[in-house]
């Protein structure tokens, strides 16, 4: 794909629905007491990769219907479970299937085959779960039991996957968390009637034989509104409405680092609930002010899936910008740290790599370069923004991997001009 920049950016940025929001409304779904309606689920790869193994095990999902079959419906899939791409996919299911009384293998594309998977699989065997692999094998022994857990990682994928094991575990499940992530499952299994109680950093949940079915219309995905709300907030000129979003506060980390550091100008509108999940509209337009910024600890959690294109934005602002404590990106999609530093080097950007982040020193005006997304959709959409604040024209290998999570992202820069 060819980026160049802009001359305009006003108008509305129509985003996918959220991808978090939609694994889950799909899983936790699948395994309620009848029929719910999911409307406006992520187009993208990874959610369609979710619904097809719901499907192999035996669960009926057409249009915005999924019909649950109950938490003890799901059939043997017969082969491997393709997981495609995505890491929520096979990380939830594997904690949904450990706990069936029949086995399931769960296979991924080369990136999720190479992914960690022990995070999950050692706190499940802990359970009394079988958890072995790679490939990754589990479930075929019913009886697990709810432990007491300190998350070693920050991971809301690790919370929900031990969340639907202790959905069937004799006990009590007591999961700590060392920092807060986001906590998507946890409401929507509240709102099912999942014996489940959240406090500051500690969930519990019990077993239950039943889980109401949900109604969601999904909010928009404010991850994938992060790339354009970066460029909103560095453009100068720029005004652009977002409608539907999803706020849930576990989610908008970079909305209130973007007002702090880049001045963005914020107005939330028409608050509303979907399902247990907070959404609005947003109308942003750039600030006046730019400084630098520092992320670590909790903060890189939580900024996780943003941080690529945060670091887009710290090469535009004067002075030294410092984002530590995110190991966790080197075993995403790709090794993030790699990739970004790569690529922004290449458009002529000051960057220096850390094990955990970078250290990126600005402002540095981008100029126009091949860079790689190494096919990963967060890299591919970061580098998207950097060419749009970039002079000349970027080209971008690997683009098409932007909808993994967001399947619209390149028409929506036609749309504003950016493509050449
Ligand atoms: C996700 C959790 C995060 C995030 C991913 C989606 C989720 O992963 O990076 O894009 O939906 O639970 P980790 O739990 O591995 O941090």
């Amino acid at each position: 794909m060819k980026v160049r920049r802009p001359r305009q950016l006003q108008g509305e940025v129509a985003l996918p629905g959220d991808k978090s929001i939609s694994h889950r409304a799909l899983i936790l779904n699948a395994i309620a007491d009848g029929t719910a309606r999911v409307a406006n689920l992520s187009p993208g790869a990874d959610v369609a990769s979710t619904a097809n193994c719901l499907r192999a095990l035996g669960v009926e999902i057409e249009g915005e219907e999924v019909r649950g079959v109950g938490m003890h419906g799901l059939r043997p899939a017969g082969a491997p479970l393709d997981c495609g791409n995505s890491g929520t996919t096979m990380r939830l299911l594997a904690g949904l299937l450990a706990a069936q009384p029949f086995e399931s293998e769960l296979a991924g594309d080369a990136s999720l085959s190479a992914r960690p998977m022990d995070r999950v699989a050692v706190p499940l065997r802990r359970m009394g779960a079988v958890a072995d692999g790679p490939p990754l094998r589990v479930g075929g022994r019913p009886a697990l039991r709810g432990i007491a857990y300190q998350l070693p990682v920050a991971s809301a994928q690790v919370k929900s996957a031990l969340l639907l094991a202790g959905l069937y575990a004799q006990g009590q499940t007591a999961i700590t968390e060392l920092v807060p992530t986001r906590n998507h499952t946890e409401l929507m299994l509240a709102a099912m009637g999942a014996p489940i109680s959240t406090g500051v950093l500690a969930i519990t949940i019990d077993r239950t034989e039943r889980l109401r079915p949900i109604d969601i219309d999904v909010p928009g995905d404010v991850s994938a509104a992060s790339f354009w709300l970066v460029l909103a907030a560095l453009h100068g000129d720029a005004a652009l409405t977002f409608r539907d979003v999803g706020v849930n506060p576990s989610r908008t980390a970079l909305v209130r680092l973007l007002q702090s550091a880049l001045d963005l100008q914020v107005a939330v509108r028409n608050r509303r609930l979907a399902g247990p999940e907070p959404a609005a509209d947003l109308e942003v337009s750039s600030g006046a002010a730019l400084k630098p910024f520092r992320v670590a600890g909790a903060e890189a959690a939580e900024l996780i899936d943003e941080l690529p294109v945060l670091a887009v934005a710290a090469t535009q602002l004067p002075g030294r910008s410092e984002i530590r404590g995110a190991g966790e990106l080197r075993v995403k999609e790709s090794d993030r740290i790699a990739a970004v530093t790569a690529g922004l080097r290449a458009m002529g950007a000051e960057v220096q790599e850390l094990e955990d982040g970078w250290r990126i020193t600005g402002p540095r005006p981008l100029a126009a370069a091949s860079v790689d997304s190494v096919g990963d959709h967060r890299i591919a959409m970061a580098f998207a923004v950097a060419g749009m604040l970039a002079d000349g024209v970027t080209e971008i290998a690997g683009a098409d991997s932007a909808a993994i999570s967001d399947p619209g992202f390149w028409d929506q820069l036609k749309r504003f001009g950016a493509l050449a």
